[in-house]
């Protein structure tokens, strides 16, 4: 409560002496440990709250209401009929003698299957995903803090998999939140994306030896890390959530290390092309096969993680608030990426040009800014300037602020895992909403992508086909 100052402002008659007794004695190099403690025990009470007796996260159950109104379109007496005829189906479990049904995520997938075999066609059960085409990588990036890159990360891929996608999340941000979101267990940076960067240099310096060795010169060592980074997958690192067609490569601290390491790799290997380990390695391992979507969180920073990250993306996302600040430091953060890449462009085709090799060319399939918390009382003028001057790049969809995201603790990250009975069902329906769009611009666009990708291979195979028939 404020101190009565006899309507003074607070920061007049401020006594020294008494502001001294409130002192504590100067802060060492120690104390910052003693604070770093003080938050992990406090992280670790919060975090303890939400999970299972075995320490882990567990997700909620969903409602008949929620699934047949948010998930499975069909009406409720339809779907109660479904299940009463089909008594091998999940049946679902209520709190009380003849209550709401509640169903796991598990279940409802498998009810989804049933739907979408069994139900009339002309509604889409099951998502979109075109055969034979690899996984869509999603960067969530801007390295202006606090915009909304994680939040908007951990939604859509909720979001999809609520849609019945088979999700990879990738946590580039040593901060760890996506990770925490999903309750990820990161011992050390070998648990992150790390291994797969340095087996990616590792390879390359294999393959660099082997041509040293061929020309008589001596091969550069390679240390007891690399060694054993040779010997990882992506599959060693890829752990399960509690959600359960979502998987995690999480992130701590120590992967902050890969911001010193790739660098002094680079020195010692000019030719290794980092910006592409990332993908190489999940292309190699095949990682893409196994999933639909791979959401990529990056730090605020355009720094090597986050350069691999954005090398490695189909479709690039680029939260920013309608606010002044965040529109100009957006706009320097697309200048640094064009001076990166076309850096790295630049640097590679010199070469390429005099070897007469391929040009590299790195290219996204979409690029879209997207506006986070949105107060249309109060930003609705900025946000149009910013849709004048943006015009495609920026996704006409805003997304709201919302209290529901960000007020409950470790155990409930979002929307899509609070539970809608603990809040006024306006409150909660307003707020999933705008998640629901913002997810809904966001299929929006991969849909067009995949069909044009597929549109694509089909004309190749035609083409492939009209020669083979001329060549006969
Ligand atoms: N739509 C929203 N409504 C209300 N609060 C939001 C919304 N989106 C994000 N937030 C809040 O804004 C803060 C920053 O969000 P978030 O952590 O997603 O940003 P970030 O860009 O990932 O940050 P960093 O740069 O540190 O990684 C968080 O407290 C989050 O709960
Ligand atoms: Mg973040």
């Amino acid at each position: 409560m404020a101190k009565d100052t006899g309507g003074i402002p607070p920061y007049f008659n401020i006594d020294p002496d008494i502001a001294l007794s409130e002192l504590a004695p100067p802060t060492d190099t120690p104390g910052f440990a003693d604070i770093a403690g003080a938050c992990a025990r406090g992280r670790a009470d919060l975090a303890s709250r939400g999970m299972d007796d075995e320490g882990r996260k567990s997700l909620r159950l969903f409602s008949t209401w929620e699934i047949t109104r948010y998930l499975i379109p069909v009406a409720q007496a339809h779907f109660r009929r479904v299940l009463k005829q089909h008594p091998d189906l999940p049946q679902g479990q209520s709190e009380t003698e003849g209550g709401a049904k509640w169903f796991t995520l598990d279940e409802v997938l498998r009810l989804r299957a049933f739907f979408g075999a069994q139900g009339s066609k002309a509604k889409n059960y099951l998502p979109y995903r075109p055969e034979g085409l690899p996984a869509k990588l999603v960067a969530v990036a801007n390295f202006k803090g606090g915009v909304g890159k994680t939040s908007t990360a951990a939604h859509l891929a909720m979001s999809a998999a609520l849609d019945g996608y088979k999700v990879l999340v990738i946590d580039l941000d040593s901060q760890g939140s996506m990770t925490s979101i999903f309750g990820g267990r990161v011992e050390d940076e070998w648990s992150t994306a790390f291994p797969l960067l340095a087996r990616h240099y590792g390879e390359h310096l294999r393959a660099e030896n082997q041509r040293r060795v061929a020309q008589g010169e001596a091969p550069q060592p390679l240390d007891e890390a690399l060694s054993a980074a040779l010997e990882m997958s992506a599959r060693d690192v890829i752990q399960s959530t509690h959600w359960p067609n979502i998987d995690l490569i999480g992130a701590q601290l120590n992967l902050y290390w890969a911001e010193f390491q790739i660098p002094v790799w680079r020195m010692a290997a000019r030719s290794w092309k980092l910006w592409d380990a990332l993908t190489d390695r999940l292309e190699a391992d095949g990682v893409l096969n196994d999933y639909d979507l791979v959401f990529i969180d990056t730090p605020p920073a355009l720094g090597y993680l986050t350069i691999n990250g954005l090398a490695a993306a189909d479709i690039l996302l680029v939260p920013l608030g309608a606010s002044f600040l965040e529109f100009d430091s957006t706009g320097r953060f697309f200048d640094m990426l064009h001076s990166t890449f076309a850096s790295i462009e630049e640097g590679e085709n010199t070469a390429a040009r005099a070897l007469g090799r391929p040009e590299t060319r790195f290219e996204w399939d979409a690029v879209r800014a997207v506006i986070t918390r949105f107060d249309s009382a109060q930003q609705g003028e900025l946000s149009g300037l910013m849709q004048a001057y943006l015009g495609q790049t920026l996704s006409p969809h805003r997304q709201d602020f919302t209290a529901l995201i960000g007020q409950a603790g470790e155990q409930v990250s979002g929307i899509y895992e609070a539970d809608y009975r603990d809040f006024n069902r306006e409150t909660y329906a307003r707020g999933r909403e705008t998640f629901d769009e913002t997810y809904a611009a966001f299929k929006r666009l991969l849909l067009g992508i995949w069909r044009r990708d597929e549109r694509a291979a089909q004309e190749a195979a035609d083409r492939g086909a009209a020669q083979r028939k001329q060549a006969v």
